[in-house]
């Protein structure tokens, strides 16, 4: 892919071998074009019926799909727990006690160098074709240090998330930690946030004080979703579909009933495989969610604990490996349901007036994501129209 290196009004992208559209009426279509207008799709069709461009970018037969949303990140961070992975690997269980180390070592961080991080990372992403990303706060814990993290964040996502509640500060009391989340803290927090978070588990917040944190969230103007089920079975699922969040994440335990309420919901379940991975622990069953009707979506959970990876060709092949997805259904999960996971329609498909995010693979299928791991797949991704990276 010899790319323009300015970025012109159209470009038509030609000889797709296999275009994933995610659009209901397109489908996956061989030998396809896509034509850019504007940073958004302008026109799919027939490579042979393909309208003139400024530009024309030949695919040579190569796959095509949209760019990855990997709507579950926490980038705002410093230090490094690859002493704690290794410790899990030994046989030490995951409690999420680690995240205390990672809060002391952002809040003795300078700004510049969260911000390093983070566009370390970001840029880490886009390579494996990310192009729309969400970034939580959640290691700072402070009103100052929480919303430092989501002005940071907001440079580089308008899919930011307030997490102060990820977890009570040592030596703090739980409830009166939560009311400062609820208070101060949210409104600091909210004008840099599009969303509000917390952890409903065992050891962090229970359902009352998560109810709380989310309704604050959502009366200062937030969307909400939540880290659900993720190290035992508990209530964070059905608070996610009571509250109508937009999505309940990790999902790693559930029951019957927690499948039943999310499939009459419109509430996205979001399989994070990469903290399943980092933890060893067991995989949910994707494919009986999928089953009963709930929508699904794959993430990265890019954290230094629990899953520090930004692959979301990764999180694919482990979809289809461990839990029990489809090629094209893990494909669709890390494109189209990262998208409604967000509440977005502009972004996780190619169909015209989609914006223009796409990743072309060197490969000639989507397939090709989880049948070669580890791979370098990603040959170039294009961005908002404009070609954002290529190797
Ligand atoms: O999503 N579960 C809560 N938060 C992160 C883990 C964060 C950490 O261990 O630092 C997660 O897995
Ligand atoms: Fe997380």
């Amino acid at each position: 892919m010899n790319g323009p290196v300015l970025h012109p009004a159209s470009i038509v992208l030609t000889g797709i071998g296999e275009l994933t559209t995610n659009d209901p009426e397109l489908g996956t279509m061989r030998d396809a074009a896509v034509v850019i207008t504007d940073g958004r799709v302008a026109w799919v069709g027939p490579s042979q019926r393909a309208p003139a461009a400024d530009f024309q970018l030949p695919i040579a037969d190569a796959a095509v799909l949209p760019g990855f949303v990997d709507s579950h990140a926490h980038l705002v961070f410093a230090g490094d727990r690859s002493a704690e992975f290794a410790a899990r690997m030994a046989g030490e269980p995951y409690t999420g006690g680690g995240i205390r180390t990672t809060v002391a070592a952002t809040r003795a961080a300078g700004e510049d160098d969260l911000r390093a991080n983070v566009a370390r990372l970001v840029e880490e992403a886009a390579r494996q074709g990310t192009t729309t990303i969400e970034i939580k706060s959640g290691y700072g814990l402070t009103v100052d240090d929480e919303r430092r993290s989501l002005t940071v964040a907001r440079e580089f996502t308008a899919e930011t998330t307030f997490l102060g509640a990820h977890v009570v500060p040592a030596g703090a009391d739980a409830d009166a930690y939560a009311a400062l989340v609820c208070g101060e803290m949210l409104t600091a927090c909210a004008p840099h946030a599009r969303w509000v978070d917390v952890f409903c588990e065992r050891g962090a917040f229970d359902a009352d004080q998560s109810a709380a944190v989310l309704r604050a969230g959502i009366a200062a103007g937030l969307g909400a979703r939540i880290h659900a089920n993720q190290l035992g079975p508990g209530p964070g699922v059905r608070l996610a579909v009571e509250l109508g969040a937009a999505s309940a994440d990790h999902c790693t335990h559930l029951s019957t009933s927690d499948i039943d309420a999310l499939s009459t919901s419109d509430t996205v379940a979001t399989l994070l495989p990469g903290a399943e991975f980092a933890t060893r622990s067991p995989y949910p069953d994707a494919r009986a969610l999928l089953d009963a009707g709930v929508t699904v979506a794959l993430a990265t959970d890019c954290n230094p604990g629990s899953s520090y990876t930004t692959s979301m060709p990764l999180c694919v092949a482990l979809a289809v490996r461990e839990m029990r997805m489809t090629p094209a259904q893990a494909v669709w999960a890390a494109t189209a349901g990262g998208a409604k996971a967000l509440r977005r329609t502009d972004i996780g498909h190619l169909g015209v007036g989609a914006r223009a995010d796409l990743v072309v693979l060197d490969a000639p299928s989507a397939v090709y994501l989880a049948y070669r791991p580890g791979v370098p797949l990603v040959k170039g991704v294009v961005r908002n129209g404009e070609l954002a990276w290529q190797r």
